[in-house]
């Protein structure tokens, strides 16, 4: 009788196994793959915000760790992220902004600068910013939020602009202002894929 237990047992185990190996090798990785496209093809630029609603600081957290997470040119992270919560600061730049108009029903905002302090620092500050820039749009969609970038630097009029209001060292170069809210649904993702600019091996 009890050989007839081991046995039984031995076979529900084995099962198991066998499941969860399923499970961890076929079917999450492919959920996991769908979501990363599913978030980038849902990302869109929000320009429409439910003013007055609060997004809170876990969630500002996980925005900043998305954008920190991102790659850079000898990993040297040549970034500064200014989070600005402030209503009048949000509406001066609103103000400010010929591009900008919808930092005033945002929530918060934030700027993504280069640091041109960073040692070793080269140009490639601009694309270490831009990747930071994308990831914290991507993790902002996947919060459910909305956002939209509004562009800075090589602008010098744009820049300075957001250099004086908040008060930037003249090391710190502003590339954007990220304007982040709750979207009221206006904003839709665009189909941007189009076969005929893929080129494979030679033009
Ligand atoms: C470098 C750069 C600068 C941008 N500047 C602005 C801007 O000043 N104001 C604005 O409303 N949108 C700005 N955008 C957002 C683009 O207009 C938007 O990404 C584009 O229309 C594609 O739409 P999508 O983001 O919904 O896919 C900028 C985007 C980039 C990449």
């Amino acid at each position: 009788m009890s050989k007839f237990i081991i046995s039984i047992l031995s076979i529900a185990l084995l099962l198991c196994i066998c499941y969860i190996s399923y499970n961890e090798l076929v079917i999450i990785p492919k959920i996991k793959q769908n979501s990363v496209l599913e978030n980038i093809l849902n990302r869109k630029s929000v320009r429409n915000y439910v003013k007055g609603k609060e997004v809170t600081d876990e969630q500002i957290e996980k925005i900043l760790k998305a954008g920190m997470a991102a790659p850079s040119a000898r990993n040297l992270q040549p970034w500064e992220l200014i989070v600005i919560k402030d209503r009048k600061t949000l509406d001066t730049l609103a103000q400010k902004s010929p591009y900008g108009k919808m930092l005033s029903d945002a929530s918060l905002a934030i700027v993504v600068a280069g640091n041109l302090n960073t040692e070793g620092v080269s140009d490639f500050w601009i694309q270490d910013t831009s990747a930071v820039t994308e990831n914290i749009l991507l993790e902002v969609e996947s919060l459910g939020l909305g956002a939209v970038w509004i562009g800075g630097y090589p602008r010098e009029d744009r820049a300075n602009m957001i250099k004086e209001t908040l008060k930037l060292p003249q090391n710190i170069e502003p590339l954007n202002i990220i304007s982040i809210g709750y979207p009221t649904g206006k904003d839709k993702p665009k189909d941007k894929w189009n076969p005929k600019k893929i080129h494979y091996d030679k033009w």
